[in-house]
């Protein structure tokens, strides 16, 4: 049963997980702000999609490993202009790996797309990093907002 008081024939717990001050909280602000597409393919489909905001910082780290558990989805950020969250990418996937179960959905995101001068991460390492490690991967802005909906669709759509 979802907050609205429907019925939803599965539901789905996504997760935005990765250091800290990639622009997890912006990205999800601007998926449920600007994304009425995206809502009304999942409705259509009938998923209840839940999105867990998690911390990156590492004291909280603890806590967050308990969510991992039964989560469907997990959505991995790094910020392209900053070299140290993209080094760690490879950190969170064993840390996910551990603590997710097996069959759990990862899409890689190079998160601020959008600051064009402060770029290091360039497009094609962050697709290397992916293909590297099976998992699809795409560009985003919560700023712009490019791909903010196709990625929470994308997810979408692997989990259906
Ligand atoms: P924690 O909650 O500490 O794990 O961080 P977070 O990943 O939730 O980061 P948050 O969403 O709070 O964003 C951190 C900073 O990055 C903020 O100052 C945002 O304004 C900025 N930011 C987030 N997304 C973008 C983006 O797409 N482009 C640009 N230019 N800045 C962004
Ligand atoms: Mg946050």
């Amino acid at each position: 049963l979802s907050n609205s008081g429907e019925f939803y024939d599965i539901a789905f717990k996504v997760m935005l997980v990765g250091d800290s001050g990639v622009g997890k909280s912006c990205l999800l602000v601007r998926f449920k702000d600007g994304a009425f597409l995206a809502g009304s393919f999942i409705s259509t489909v009938g998923i209840d999609f839940r999105i867990w905001d998690t911390a990156g910082q590492e004291r909280f780290r603890s806590v967050t490993h308990a969510y991992y558990r039964d989560a469907h989805a997990l959505l991995l950020l790094y910020d392209v202009t900053n070299k140290a969250s993209f080094d760690n990418i490879q950190a969170w996937l064993t840390e996910i790996h551990e603590f997710s179960q097996q069959n759990v959905v990862i899409m890689l995101l190079g998160n601020k797309a959008d600051s064009t001068h402060e770029r290091i991460v360039k497009r094609e390492e962050g697709e290397k990093l992916a293909k590297e490690f099976g998992v699809p991967f795409m560009e985003t802005s919560a700023k712009s907002g490019l791909n903010v909906e196709l990625a929470f669709t994308a997810v979408a759509k692997e989990l259906k």
